[in-house]
C-alpha cells in the first residue's frame, strides 16, 4: 500500500511543517529577515512539488488533516506540528485551504503576505470570511479559504471517510458471519479458511488506515452470539497491538486469523455453561478448560494449506495460559508462550472484561479493565506487551464514555496525537429528548494549549455506558 501512496500523502508532513515554520518565523521577524526568506522559500518549493498535478486542498476534519482528500497518516515526529496546526486552524474557524495550481507562479512576497494575513485573521470576528475577502482584495487569487466543515473539500474528505466506515462495517459483520460459518461447519471438515484470510487482510488494511475506528468497532457487543462478536473484537484488538509493536503484514494476517478462530473450541462447550451466572462447578470448569484444545482440533480439520494451519494453531492453543505456563490447558511439552499467544491473551481478557454480558451484571469500563490488568501484569500477561497495549489504548481507550470537567458526557473517538495519551479527540453526547443521546460537538482536548488554563477541559473519569443507556459502537457504525 505504501508504494501506492499519492504525492500529497508522501509530502503531507513536510508541507504542513513548512507552512508551520513560515507562519511561525513570520510572526517573530520582519519581512527582510533571513529566516523568514528561507522559510518562505522552503514552503514554496514543497508547494510546487504537490501542485504538480493540480490544485491541492488542506482540510481539517474531525481533528485530522486531509491533503488532497486523503487523511494525513500519523507520524510521531510530525505530531507536534500537526497539533499546533490543528489549533491554528481551529482558532480561526478555518476548515480548509485550497492552493490552486496558479500558486506555482506566486512571488515570495505574495506567499509571505498570505502567511501574514492567515495569522492576522485571528483578530477578526469572522476570521475565515475576512481572510477570504482580504485575499481577493489584495489579489492573491491562487489560494482559497473555507470555513470549518462547510465546503466541497470537507465533503470530499467526508465521502472518503464515509467509504472507509462502510468498508469497516462490512468487514466487521462479514467477519462475524464467517466465524459463525466456520464454527458450524468445522466439525464436519468441510470448511476452508480462504474467506477468513481475506477478511484478515481487510482488517490489517483498515487498521493501517484508521486504527481508532477499528478499536471503536471493537466495542460492538452481542448478547446472543457473544462468542462471535467477541472473536472479531479480539482479532481487531490483537491485530492493532501487533501493528503497534511493528509485526510484519504477514504476521498481522496470521494474528488476525488467530483472533477470529481462537474460541472455535467453544462449540464443544454447552450454552448453559457458557452463559451461566455465578461460579462454575468442577465438571463445568472441566468443559470450559477443554475449549482451547477442542479449538486446535477444529483448526486441524480446516481445509487450509499446511503452512497456514501451522501458523494459526499455537495462538488459540495458548490463549488461556499464563507466562509461567499455569492456566489451561495443562501442558508439559512447552516452557514458554509464542508472541501471538501472548498478544491474543491480552486482547482476549481486555475484550471479555469490557463486554456487557447478559449473565454478568457488571462490566468494567475500558480504563478500569486496563487498571485491573496492570495489577495482574507479570502473573497473567507478558508485562512488556501489556505495557505496550496500555500505551496504545491510552488512559481512556477509544470507545470510552467519559465525564468532562465541565460536567458534559463525551465519547472518546481518537487519539490524533499519540504522544498525548490523556488528551483525545472526544465527541460530546447531547440529550436529544426522550433520553436519547445524540452526536454533539467534537473537542480535541490536546488542542486547547492556547486557552487559559481555567478554560481547558479535561477528562474527570470514565463512566459505565450501560448505566447511561449508551451503546458506544453505534457512533462508530455511523448510525443515528
Ligand atoms: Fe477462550
Ligand atoms: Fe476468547
Amino acid at each position: 500500500m505504501s508504494d501506492q501512496q499519492t504525492l500529497p500523502v508522501r509530502f503531507g508532513h513536510d508541507f504542513l511543517r513548512s507552512l508551520y515554520h513560515m507562519i511561525h518565523t513570520a510572526r517573530i521577524y520582519r519581512d527582510n529577515n533571513q529566516l523568514v526568506g528561507k522559510s518562505v522559500h522552503s514552503f514554496q518549493s514543497i508547494l510546487n512539488e504537490i501542485t504538480v498535478a493540480g490544485d491541492i486542498g488542506l482540510v481539517l476534519w474531525r481533528g485530522r488533516f486531509h491533503i488532497g482528500g486523503e487523511r494525513l497518516p500519523y507520524r510521531r515526529d510530525g505530531a507536534g506540528v500537526v497539533s499546533a496546526m490543528v489549533e491554528f486552524f481551529s482558532r480561526r474557524r478555518i476548515g480548509g485551504i485550497r492552493f490552486l495550481q496558479a500558486s506555482r507562479n506566486a512571488s515570495s512576497e505574495d506567499i509571505l503576505l498570505f502567511a501574514r494575513l492567515f495569522t492576522g485573521a485571528l483578530q477578526e470576528r469572522d476570521p475565515s470570511g475576512w481572510l477570504d475577502r482580504k485575499l481577493r482584495e489584495v489579489g492573491l487569487v491562487w489560494v482559497q479559504v473555507s470555513p470549518k466543515l462547510d465546503d466541497d473539500q470537507a465533503e470530499e474528505a467526508a465521502s472518503h471517510e464515509e467509504k472507509l466506515y462502510e468498508k469497516a462495517r462490512n468487514t466487521y459483520f462479514h467477519a462475524v458471519e464467517t466465524v459463525m460459518d466456520v464454527a458450524r461447519k468445522a466439525s464436519k471438515g468441510m470448511v476452508g479458511v480462504r474467506k477468513a484470510r481475506r477478511l484478515a487482510q481487510n482488517i490489517v488494511d483498515l487498521i493501517r488506515e484508521d486504527k481508532a475506528l477499528m478499536i471503536g468497532l471493537a466495542t460492538i457487543k452481542d448478547y446472543d452470539d457473544y462468542t462471535y462478536t467477541h472473536s472479531v473484537n479480539v482479532s481487531l484488538l490483537a491485530t492493532c497491538l501487533g501493528r503497534h509493536i511493528g509485526l510484519s503484514d504477514v504476521s498481522l494476517e496470521y494474528l488476525s486469523v488467530c483472533g477470529l478462530l481462537h474460541d472455535l473450541g467453544k462449540i464443544g462447550v454447552s450454552k448453559e455453561v457458557l452463559l451461566k451466572q455465578g461460579a462454575l462447578s468442577e465438571s463445568e470448569w472441566e468443559q470450559m478448560r477443554a475449549h482451547p484444545l477442542i479449538g486446535v482440533r477444529q483448526i486441524l480439520m480446516l481445509n487450509a494449506p499446511e503452512a497456514l494451519r501451522s501458523r494459526i494453531i499455537l495462538g488459540p492453543f495458548e490463549h488461556h495460559l499464563n507466562p509461567d505456563m499455569t492456566g489451561y490447558p495443562r501442558t508439559v511439552f512447552m516452557d514458554r508462550l509464542s508472541l501471538l499467544g501472548k498478544i491474543l491473551r491480552i486482547a482476549d481478557v481486555y475484550e471479555a472484561l469490557t463486554a456487557q454480558r447478559a449473565y454478568r451484571p457488571h462490566s468494567y469500563t475500558p480504563d478500569e479493565a486496563l487498571r485491573k490488568m496492570w495489577q495482574e501484569a507479570g502473573i497473567h500477561f507478558d508485562r512488556i506487551l501489556l505495557k505496550r497495549f496500555i500505551d496504545m489504548m491510552g488512559i481512556f481507550p477509544v470507545g470510552s464514555v467519559v465525564e468532562l470537567s465541565d460536567g458534559r458526557i463525551a465519547l472518546v473517538m481518537d487519539y490524533p496525537d499519540e504522544s498525548e495519551r490523556s488528551m483525545p479527540l472526544v465527541m460530546c453526547l447531547v440529550d436529544q429528548g426522550g433520553g436519547e443521546l445524540g452526536r454533539g460537538e467534537d473537542i480535541y482536548l490536546a488542542g486547547q494549549a492556547m486557552k487559559a488554563s481555567t478554560e481547558r477541559l479535561n477528562i474527570v473519569r470514565g463512566l459505565s455506558p450501560e448505566g447511561l443507556g449508551i451503546n458506544p459502537a453505534q457512533y462508530f457504525l455511523h448510525e443515528k
